[in-house]
């Protein structure tokens, strides 16, 4: 088995980074919720040490989060971070109190001592950058620490136990800002826990193909292929475990980007040769949108109907046993939820919930385990084209919600589809595609009057839309200099017959979607 390392989730904002800092030192991790770890269940999962996350509470308060009390006779080495500190501290017998200075953002600790968390990183003496956010803080180190960093606001920035492998810092090495944070967790898992940094996407996919074998056996998968980097992941991924026992089927809505029909036939149908089915149903789709103008109805018709269409294909395969999903780790982490309260709905986002058991099927999820970066440089691994793991996210109701506010027609589909293929090359030539977390142009439901040539012209608008990203969550509009969207603008206003006038969306999410509907 790979070494593993466990992280108790004490409902930090940023533990998934925690992780991710992990498996880019070459070691597996999970990420568990506080309330579900226990000295069998650490035992089980075979971790090799245990990292403690932050989080929103306070040791101070009655009932706060704890780690169970006899990890910290388990022998095994723990790192405490910002309120995994602070329980540590407190559970070991030192004292955490609450303080008039907080710290948040961007402190400097300087290294009063060493350990193994520091080696060749930080020197004695030296001042390093860190991040910091707490208002809680330790004011007295259990029987065996020592202090080895301070800052202004932590007396206790980083202490040592390292007779019994125990770490603690008051900072979170796992965010950018703390630049050498990576190396010190790094030092954690491989230095201090003995890891040995062999989760690499060459084993995994070899240990993934075994265990898609064991799961399925002779069975049959079905799996949707979306021309996304998941899906096409996943398909690739299975086909090399079970072959013809995969069928993929795409179903084209009419309403994807240029070429992307033809690229997905092209690498799985040719390339890869899987057994691949693919079904025109825009007719359907264009029909049951016909006039439909709100945003929530087109992603529900659209939601429905793709149910339908892949149930009616999923049947005449007939006989799969499984259902395979790109289903990936964010989407599997039991989140540590404070508030509890419902939250709302702002966009009906769509996929197959509820399939597999209508049409008996079991599940077959090989990606549930990676983050995103994994799940491309796996594709990569297995040799999946560049265009295809690199891509941009691209929404299931595909050009739908970017020609917002009017009834979607073939001619409109047509007009958006060439802007943003020239939109997309003129990115990529300016080298600036992998900068980008998403980019695409929307037609607006406003004709304009221009002038072209002697000729007077009333055509459509167009809205070019770039993002930078980490997770889709919050967005801030790309930066571009005028000259490119000059260049852009000139290009999509000459060569696409529909629009005379382009326009830049420059709005941040929050408060703007990434998306326009
Ligand atoms: P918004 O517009 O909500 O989008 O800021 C956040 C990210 O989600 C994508 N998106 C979707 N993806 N099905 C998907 O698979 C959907 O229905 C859907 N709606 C939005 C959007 O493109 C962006 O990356």
């Amino acid at each position: 088995m790979t070494d593993r390392i466990l992280i108790v989730d004490f409902g930090s904002q940023v533990t998934q980074l925690i992780a991710r800092r992990v498996r880019e030192a070459g070691v597996y991790c999970e990420i568990h919720p506080f309330q579900k770890v226990t000295v069998d269940s650490v035992r089980e999962f075979g971790a090799k040490g245990v990292i403690l996350s932050g989080g929103p509470s306070s040791v101070t308060e009655k009932d706060s989060p704890r780690a169970p009390q006899d990890l910290f006779a388990m022998g095994l080495p723990i790192l405490g971070i910002c309120y995994g500190q602070q329980t540590m501290v407190t559970q070991l017998g030192g004292r955490v109190e609450g303080s008039d200075h907080r710290e948040f953002g961007r402190a400097y600790v300087e290294a009063t001592g060493t350990c193994a968390l520091f080696a060749g990183v930080w020197a004695k003496g030296a001042k390093e950058q860190v991040w910091m956010s707490h208002g809680d803080r330790v004011t007295a180190l259990p029987e065996g620490f020592v202090v080895v960093g301070v800052s202004e606001g932590a007396p206790y920035a980083a202490i040592a136990d390292e007779a019994r492998k125990f770490y603690a810092v008051q900072f979170h090495p796992e965010v950018v800002h703390t630049p050498h944070g990576a190396q010190l967790l790094a030092n954690f898992v491989h230095g201090v826990c003995g890891c040995k940094g062999d989760w690499t996407m060459a084993a995994f996919r070899s240990q993934a193909v075994d265990a898609i074998r064991r799961q399925v056996g002779k069975g049959r998968v079905i799996c949707g292929l979306s021309g996304g980097v998941d899906s096409s992941v996943a398909a690739a991924l299975l086909h090399e475990a079970v072959g013809d026992q995969l069928t993929c089927v795409f179903v084209d809505h009419g309403l994807l980007r240029m070429g992307e029909r033809e690229q997905v036939e092209e690498v799985f149908g040719r390339r890869f040769n899987v057994k691949l089915v693919t079904r025109d149903a825009s007719e359907l789709f264009l029909g049951k949108l016909e006039g439909e103008t709100d945003p929530e109805k087109k992603r529900k018709t659209i939601g429905a109907t793709f149910i339908d269409v892949f149930e009616e294909e999923a049947r005449k395969v007939g006989g799969a046993d499984f259902l395979a999903q790109g289903t990936l780790y964010p989407d599997v982490i039991e989140s540590v939820s404070f508030t509890g309260g419902p939250s709302v709905t702002i966009k009906s986002h769509h996929n197959v919930g509820g399939l597999p058991e209508r049409m008996n099927m079991k599940l077959v999820e090989p990606l549930r385990e990676l983050f995103k970066d994994e799940v491309r440089a796996l594709g990569r691994e297995l040799g999946l084209p560049e265009e295809m793991v690199g891509r941009h996210p691209f929404p299931g109701p595909g050009l739908a919600i970017r020609i917002p506010g009017q009834p979607i027609t073939r001619d409109k589909l047509e007009i958006l589809k060439k802007a943003d293929a020239i939109y997309l090359e003129e990115i990529r030539n300016a080298g600036l595609y992998d900068a980008i977390w998403q980019a695409f142009c929307v037609l607006l439901p406003v004709r304009t009057v221009g002038v072209m040539g002697d000729g007077r012209s009333y055509d459509y608008a167009c809205a070019l839309r770039a993002v930078t990203s980490t997770d889709g969550m919050t967005a801030d509009f790309y930066p571009y200099d005028m000259a490119f969207l000059a260049r852009v603008s000139n290009r999509i206003i000459n060569e696409v017959k529909g629009i005379n006038r382009v326009t830049y969306d420059v709005t941040s999410k929050p408060p703007g979607t990434i998306e326009w509907e």
